[in-house]
């Protein structure tokens, strides 16, 4: 595995590959877990070569966001990488000019729902770095974790309106055995609040199976999912079933694709968690 520090280092490492070799590439902010290993390992599966990225994006946290807390284990990660049997890591000290960025992207009506309407400019944050990072890596194919749905779905609009030639991949949440959705924020979890954040899960299943059922009506699958996270004493920030790829709020579950969405403060950890929602009878 060769390891770069600046764009013009990975830029020369791959170009003489270009031309013959497909590229996968798996952007992350490092703090690796098998959640990241399952990204890698489907990115193998997709190309010839895989490049995977780590670094801290300044732009995509808010003032009272845990940037300076956020864990940096780049020795680790770099030995998980090389077993998971990565190519190329990317490793940039900064991806913006000492002015700071003056060009940003964002996605009207995507960027500004769910975890954007507590989170002003995160995905504006999220867009501009993995823009900048595309132009740099140039890949084929990117693959990115379903578990942060709402940003796979605003990525995979970039790349349609700005006509980029990636092929956007979505790969499966990995979860613990109780359910738990993997995150480099779990570490942060008392036993106690870890004992809690399994209320997260437990409540979109309530509503999977609610929905099997044949139940259409919103609040009724809400209200499912509420008392399982009102009996384990989770702070629910948004609990909110949308259109999968439009985001949109949904006033009846039809036949169209929905995902329900849930933002939850458990302690001092904010937990965020999805999953398809489909009335099948
Ligand atoms: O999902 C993440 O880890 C980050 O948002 C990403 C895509 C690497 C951009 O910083």
């Amino acid at each position: 595995m060769r390891v770069a520090h600046t764009p013009a280092e990975i830029r020369s490492q791959l170009k003489p590959l270009r031309a013959s070799k497909s590229i996968a590439f798996v952007p992350t902010m490092g703090c690796l877990h098998k959640g990241h290993l399952s990204l890698i390992k489907k990115a193998k599966a997709e190309a010839d070569i895989v490049v995977v990225s780590i670094y801290v994006n300044p732009l995509q946290f808010g003032p009272n966001e845990d940037l300076d807390r956020y864990p940096r284990t780049f020795d680790q990660d770099a030995r998980l990488c090389a077993e998971a049997g990565v190519d190329f890591l990317f490793h940039p000290a900064t991806l913006y000019p000492k002015s700071g960025p003056k060009v940003t992207l964002k996605v009207e009506e995507l960027c500004d729902c769910l975890c954007g309407a507590s989170r002003p400019g995160h995905f504006d944050g999220v867009l501009t770095v993995v823009n900048i990072l595309f132009n740099i890596v140039q890949p084929d194919i990117a693959v990115f974790g379903e578990k942060d749905w709402q940003q796979l779905a605003i990525i995979r609009r970039m790349v349609a309106d700005l006509q980029m030639p990636i092929e956007i991949i979505g790969s499966q949440t990995i979860r613990e055995a109780d359910g738990l959705a993997k995150s480099s924020r779990n570490r942060y979890l008392s036993d106690n609040n870890r004992r809690q954040a399994i209320a997260l899960s437990r409540a979109l299943l309530a509503m999977q199976r609610l929905a099997a059922t044949g139940e259409s009506d919103i609040e009724r699958l809400k209200q499912e999912a509420n008392t399982i996270l009102t009996t384990a004493s989770v702070d629910t920030e948004y609990l909110d079933i949308r259109g999968a790829t439009s985001l949109k709020s949904k006033r009846k579950l039809n036949k169209q694709p929905a995902r329900v969405f849930i933002a939850a403060k458990v302690g001092n950890t904010r937990l965020i968690d999805n999953m398809p929602l489909e009335l099948t009878s």
